[in-house]
């Protein structure tokens, strides 16, 4: 029999879930595994915990909106698993929801996103399994479509920076498959593309674990944007040749002030820019706003495993017997950022309740 699946397809989730009436039939998280790219295009699915977790952790998806769609998602394959009776439903519900969003600390679309889909199902208040999961289910798809949403705004109002010819230097990737769109730095270049626009992207190589030349070359390319890859200690050069007219790059968190923490290497970008007088913008969607943060002084910051840095390259890259320090962000303070590309708009610090979300 035909399973009763509906396909969504996006770049940084796919999802194959059954339609909310459905969900007596198993369904699972359909995934891009990114650490196989650009060499392979690997597809996998996921519909328990520790495989969820463990995707996000690897980064086989990555990027701060596409973790939190992927964790929306991942919790409504997760509870099909369940019990029946509705108090150990609930339970299993918020356990999960916390190991989930515990799973990598720095972007806030994780936590964000999993209080989210508990909130929405709390507030229904559903007896039983068939109407929770329904409700699970619809409330992840709605994130989702919600942040194809957020990207195309970006996209618009980040479009009208880039004109024809421009070259713009990004970090890291913060790309489609960052996000359930078109992504957040790159959604400008797409839009502006879409026009009729030529623009050229400078992808910084991104070490350790490569998103610059591994995945934003290999969406762009594939879109047939011009990109060029350059190793990250090149990016001064390339400002002091006079190529590079704007950087734009992506946020796992921004605090009130306007600090944000993205990929590492972000904030010797920002140095760079305002050295070379180059604007510097951060796109990103009011999900990556946390505004229970004065400063970026209390942003947690993840640090991955020495054996990216030991072993960069599948061999081994530094002697044995040595120390290292492997952050995998870094926080750019507000004074660095010429503006915040926003599907609000193009907006400047401070951030308040009131005046953005
Ligand atoms: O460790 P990663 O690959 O998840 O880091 C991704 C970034 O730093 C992105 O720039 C950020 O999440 C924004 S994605 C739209």
């Amino acid at each position: 029999m035909m399973e009763a699946v509906r396909w969504l397809r996006c770049d940084g989730v796919i999802v194959s879930l059954p339609e909310p009436e459905t969900l007596a039939m198993p369904g699972k998280l359909r995934l891009l595994d990114q650490t196989l790219l650009p060499e392979r295009e690997v597809y996998f699915c996921v519909d328990d915990l520790p495989e969820l977790v463990d995707a996000i952790r690897r980064l086989a998806v990555r990027g701060a909106p596409a973790i939190g769609c992927a964790a929306a998602l991942g919790m409504a394959a997760v509870a099909q698993h369940y019990p029946e009776d509705p108090a150990a439903f609930g339970a299993a519900l918020v356990r999960d929801a916390e190991i989930l969003a515990s799973a990598r600390p720095t972007a806030v679309n994780l936590r964000y996103a999993v209080e989210r889909i508990l909130a929405i199902f709390r507030q229904e208040k559903t007896a039983d399994k068939k109407t929770a999961l329904a409700c699970i289910l619809k409330g992840a798809l709605d994130m989702l479509r919600e942040d194809i949403q957020l990207c195309s705004a970006i996209g618009r109002y980040g479009a009208d920076l880039l004109p024809d010819g421009a070259g713009v230097l990004t970090h890291c990737n913060a790309g489609a498959l960052a996000t359930a769109g078109t992504g957040t730095a790159l959604a400008p270049v797409y839009a502006a593309a879409a026009s009729g626009r030529r623009i050229r992207v400078y992808s910084d190589e991104t070490r350790p674990l490569l998103q610059g030349s591994r995945l934003t070359a290999w969406e762009l390319h594939r879109e047939g944007i011009e990109v060029w890859t350059i190793c990250d200690n090149m990016a001064g050069l390339v400002m002091r040749e006079g190529r590079i007219n704007i950087v734009i790059v992506g946020a796992d968190r921004i605090a009130a002030n306007g600090d944000t923490a993205n990929k590492i290497g972000t904030y010797s970008v920002a140095v760079l820019a305002r050295y070379h007088r180059i604007p510097f913008y951060v796109a990103a969607p009011y999900t990556t706003f946390d505004l229970s943060l004065a400063d970026g002084g209390g942003i947690p910051i993840e640090e991955r495993d020495p054996e990216e840095i030991r072993r960069g390259f599948g061999r081994m890259t530094a002697p044995d017997g040595i120390r290292f320090y492997n952050p995998a962000f870094d926080v750019t303070p507000a004074e660095l950022i010429t503006g915040f590309i926003t599907d609000r708009g193009i907006l400047k610090p401070p951030f308040s309740l009131q005046g953005y979300l």
